[in-house]
């Protein structure tokens, strides 16, 4: 039995630049609507760790894997950072950038004459 999708309309890609996130209500769903370089992501607003509205949180980068007393910076803007305890999420694919087995829940983002739809 093949599975309906409904695209529903979320915002404008003009809107999405100019707030930097579109958070917009889906079938009773709280979405956060982002663009990463010219790709846009849906996610849940809801940390899985304590509930938090997540994507109300900061975007920014993180601190990649390197030595001992080395610093390294890197994933600007493509990190989200949950208001409430600081948990971490790559805004491409919603995983926790620790643990591998939490993860942001997501939906398809289309753009079409630049106007956006998230599709559930
Ligand atoms: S509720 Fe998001 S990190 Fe705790």
């Amino acid at each position: 039995m093949a599975k309906l999708e409904t695209r529903y309309e979320v915002g404008s890609v003009e809107e999405l630049r100019q707030k930097g996130r579109i958070i917009a209500t889906v079938k009773g769903m709280e979405l956060g609507i982002f663009a990463v370089g010219d790709d846009y992501y849906a996610w849940r607003n809801l940390c899985p760790h304590g509930g938090a509205p997540v994507c109300e949180g900061v975007v920014c980068g993180t601190r990649l894997p390197s030595l001992v007393y080395e610093y390294k910076y890197g994933k600007d803007r493509e990190i989200l950072r949950c208001p409430w305890h600081g948990w971490e999420f790559d805004l491409l694919t919603g995983q926790h950038l620790v643990n591998d087995k939490v993860k942001l829940r997501g939906y398809g983002v289309v753009e079409e004459d630049g106007q956006l739809y998230v599709v559930v």
